[in-house]
């Protein structure tokens, strides 16, 4: 568990991939950690992704880092994200570990399938970014299996509140495994290509990061509802039905699977909200550089969201249609 700030000040910069990725949405740059961090639980010499918040909203960055925790606690992957901090300019931000290595594995994202095909697909905001598709998709290259692991994966943005699962927020691994050479001369090809889910990355878009404390702090239960009940993921129920799927109507439409229905009942179950209001209070002690503290008002509302959203996902699969 981090016991202070990622100092990142002297981390090598990755000139390389700041060149290929321009400035998004928000300020981002990547790095290398040092051969010997001095966390045991930073990788050495790896490519790590550093994002600070928008400038309206400087608590973000936490939005990212808590998601994280929230992952772990609901058994779903996500790249490791802490609290940074670069002190000579500084910057706090999210601090997230590179989820593959370049030249082992290739991140193929969903929007380069989507492009392929729905005709006319648009990439810019994926407005036909769907469920239907994509679960079509998915069966093809990873087995009928992976619909356990998307739905946990939607069932972790619905407890976060996660709007921003774009057809760019989500996507595959891709590795090529060498064949035995009698496999090889068989199917005329040296090479097969494994594919699974990548660790499911990006997910700061969520915890309510975009309300003011002013806000948040003055909501009785029913403004608290509302928020939750006007939710929704980015993706779509089909291409005849662009509407975006509401975060807790997703489970409505999932709950007739009856093995996805029972895996999420399993995990809300299991889900442990003394363990994460201890690392939500373990944060907001963290000693923090000027202006990257996580308020107490902050993590005590994102422990009261997070709980109803818990509990209003867990009646919503166990309404009766
Ligand atoms: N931990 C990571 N490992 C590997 N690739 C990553 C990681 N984090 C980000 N990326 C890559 O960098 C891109 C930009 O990062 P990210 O999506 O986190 O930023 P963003 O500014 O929030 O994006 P947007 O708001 O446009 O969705 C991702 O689409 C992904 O391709
Ligand atoms: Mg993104």
């Amino acid at each position: 568990m981090q016991t202070e700030f990622i100092n990142i000040t002297d981390w090598p910069e990755d000139d390389e991939f700041s060149a290929a990725y321009p400035e998004g949405a928000r300020p981002k740059r990547t790095l290398f950690s040092p051969l010997v961090p001095r966390e045991s639980f930073i990788k050495p010499d790896w490519r790590h992704m550093f994002k600070r918040s928008a400038e309206r909203y400087p608590e973000q960055f936490w939005a990212e880092v808590i998601a994280y925790e929230i992952s772990l606690l609901l058994g779903v992957t996500a790249p490791p994200c802490y609290a940074a901090f670069d002190e000579e300019k500084q910057q706090s931000g999210a601090l997230s570990a590179w989820f593959y290595e370049e030249g082992d594995e290739s991140f193929y994202s969903a929007g380069n399938f989507f492009h392929k095909i729905v005709e006319g697909f648009d990439r810019e905001r994926g407005t036909q970014h769907n469920i239907v598709d994509a679960d079509e998709f998915n069966n093809r290259v990873l087995g009928k299996e992976q619909i356990y692991e998307f739905w946990s994966m939607m069932l972790f943005d619905v407890l976060i509140g996660n709007t921003d699962r774009h057809q760019d927020n989500w996507g595959h691994l891709l590795k090529a495994v060498p064949l035995s050479k009698s496999v090889a001369a068989r199917k005329k090809e040296l090479y097969d290509v494994k594919w699974k889910f990548a660790p499911w990355f990006d997910n700061g878009t969520s915890l309510g990061h975009e309300l003011l404390k002013e806000k948040f702090t003055a909501w009785d239960d029913g403004a608290l509802d509302r928020y939750i009940s006007r939710g929704r993921h980015h993706l779509r129920y089909s291409r005849d039905n662009l509407t975006r799927m509401g975060h807790l109507d997703s489970l409505r439409f999932i709950r007739g699977h009856s093995g996805v229905r029972l895996l999420l009942l399993k995990k809300l179950r299991d889900f442990d909200l003394e363990a994460l209001e201890m690392k939500l209070n373990h944060f907001v002690d963290l000693p923090a550089p000027p202006g990257g503290n996580l308020s107490r008002e902050r993590a005590q509302f994102i422990l009261r969201l997070t709980r109803r959203r818990a509990q209003l996902a867990r009646e919503t699969l166990n309404e009766h249609n």
